[in-house]
């Protein structure tokens, strides 16, 4: 993905450094973060440095490398990365894969985790690819949180079919959901967007029954943090509440993820584990003043509790169609099944 011209990775390794976007500093500054230990890779997960479920499966694959490589116990830094955030499927799936190949050398375990890095772009691309005929000359697509570029590598899930279609000369508008309380659709996919050269507009959270009973989204498409073996999709919190609106107005909602944020030893969204995260997260905000100086504002009244429940898991009956890299699939059982054989 170019940035001012200049090809950039979201997550990238080399030399056993694991070079970031900082996501915590965009849209205001783009800047590289290095981790330089599985120990490091382990906060950058954690405080957000890196996001979104398949950048992190790809950090969390280069973190088990970085432990194989610094001969650290295994066991222990696996338990570690799985414990930084415990929603996105990839992530699991990505210290699992490289720690299995570590059994056999530490040059297994980098390899291994540089070939899903890899697997994770050539998934996002095919998404675009199933996905773009969804979207005709003209569609306006409301999506919700980051799940471009930024949040899957190099293409993204939601977002790459819409990049597609853009990129094949279709005229496509997009809305981007606020998503609080950390405004990635606010601050990540409108820089994205921005970045790619596509109109769109950032509207609140709860614009979603407005838009829609105006006939002003053609389709709703998110991305996918785990998905259960029944379809049942975890995804940003306020997913649920669009693909309810959606269901309503008769507008098309599509999940798009990759194979690797399936989980099928789930038979349904009941067990997928909510991470629950700081109340800070609602009480502050953090950006540029009119002057360009960054500052950390309080938001809400001071002393009021407040509940930071990240994703919400939308039931696969409101779930219109699933954008995979194998092609779009029904959420039922065996469709998803068939997948995988
Ligand atoms: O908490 P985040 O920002 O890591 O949220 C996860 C997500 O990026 C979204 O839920 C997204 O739609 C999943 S796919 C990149």
């Amino acid at each position: 993905m170019k940035v001012a011209g200049k090809d950039y990775l979201t997550v990238r390794f080399d030399e056993g450094v694991v070079y970031l976007i900082d996501q915590n500093q965009l849209p205001f500054a783009f800047a590289i973060h290095k981790c330089f230990s599985c120990e490091d890779t382990c906060t950058a997960i954690r405080d957000m440095t890196v996001r979104g479920a398949g950048a992190i499966g790809a950090a969390a694959g280069f973190a088990m490398a970085q432990a194989f490589i610094a001969d650290d116990d295994p066991v222990a830094a696996a338990e570690r990365i799985r414990a930084t955030r415990p929603t996105a499927r990839d992530l699991f799936f990505a210290v699992d894969r490289v720690f299995s190949a570590g059994q056999i050398s530490v040059k297994a375990a980098v390899d291994e985790a540089q070939h899903l890095a890899l697997a994770n772009t050539e998934a996002a691309r095919d998404i675009g690819r199933f996905g773009e005929p969804l979207i005709s000359d003209g569609a306006r697509v409301l999506t919700h949180c980051n799940a471009g570029w930024l949040g899957f590598v190099d293409y993204g899930s939601a977002l790459s079919p819409v990049y597609m279609a853009h990129r094949g000369g279709k005229q496509v508008f997009v809305y981007a959901d606020e998503t609080r309380p950390r405004s990635q659709g606010a601050r990540l996919t409108a820089w994205e967007l921005a970045n790619e050269g596509i109109e769109h507009s950032i509207v609140p959270d709860n614009a979603g029954a407005y838009l829609m009973s105006k006939g002003m989204i053609d389709l709703v498409i998110t991305g996918a943090d785990r998905i259960a073996a029944n379809g049942d999709a975890a995804n940003k919190i306020g997913t649920f509440e669009k693909a309810i609106l959606a269901r309503h107005f008769g507008v098309p909602f599509y999940i798009a993820a990759p194979l690797s944020t399936f989980d099928l030893d789930l038979k349904d969204g009941k067990g997928i584990v909510i991470e629950k995260r700081s109340a800070d997260e609602i009480n502050y905000q953090t950006g540029p003043d009119r002057a360009g100086i960054i500052h950390t504002i309080r938001v809400t009244n001071p002393g009021s509790e407040a509940f930071n429940p990240a994703f919400d898991v939308t039931p696969a009956e409101f779930i219109t169609g699933i954008i995979t890299e194998k092609g779009i699939i029904k959420p039922e059982i065996g469709k998803i099944a068939s997948l995988f054989r």
